[in-house]
């Protein structure tokens, strides 16, 4: 299949949910895991969008909780594409409660790797990431950091899931 490269614009996402009793923690704010599975849906979708084929989450880094969020409240969720290797990509997810005024109030952000999958379950190339603009080649400077960051602590055996640690 002939997958073709993509704009950051053409594979952005945003979500909103009302946070329901179901959603919250015994302490009266919206659930971590909750909002962790909202992110990752977020992520898959963006990843989905950009690479034409299936997306599998690689791991989660940066994941800050930076302020609650509480019943009734709309949370709003916007994911885009800020790296593309080879066969993976960075999609930043922030996290806002809208309040009723419009104004929105980060309170989260993560990035995610999503390595695309192909049709024999492998991981596959991706198509290329296209810059448009300022933002969008700021976006990928700081994301080639996290990458580099994450590479090295791979070789320094940091990464504790690695099969033989
Ligand atoms: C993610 C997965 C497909 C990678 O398989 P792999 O054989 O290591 O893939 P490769 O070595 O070909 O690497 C492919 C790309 O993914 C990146 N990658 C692989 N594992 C990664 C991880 N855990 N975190 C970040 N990046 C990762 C590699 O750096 C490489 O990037 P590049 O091509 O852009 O340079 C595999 O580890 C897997 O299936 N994991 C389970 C994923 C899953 O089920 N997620 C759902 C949540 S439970």
């Amino acid at each position: 299949m002939d997958r073709k490269d993509k704009t950051v614009a053409e594979s952005k996402v945003e979500t909103f949910h009302i946070i329901m009793p179901s959603d919250m923690n015994d302490s009266g704010r919206l659930f971590g895991g909750t909002l962790m599975c909202w992110i990752d849906e977020v992520a898959g979708l963006v990843g989905r969008r950009h690479a034409q084929m299936n997306v599998t989450t690689g791991s989660v880094d940066n994941l800050r909780f930076l302020r609650g969020a509480y019943l009734q409240d709309m949370i709003v969720m916007c994911g885009k594409v800020t790296h593309v290797g080879n066969k993976s990509m960075e999609v930043k997810v922030e996290t806002f409660i809208e309040q009723p005024d419009g104004r929105r109030d980060l309170i989260n952000r993560a990035y995610l790797t999503m390595v695309g999958i192909d049709e024999e379950n492998q991981p596959a190339r991706l198509p290329r990431l296209i810059l448009e603009t300022e933002e969008d080649k700021e976006e990928w400077e700081r994301a080639e950091t996290r990458r580099r960051i994450r590479r090295q602590q791979k070789a320094d055996g940091f990464h504790f899931y690695d099969a033989d640690h």
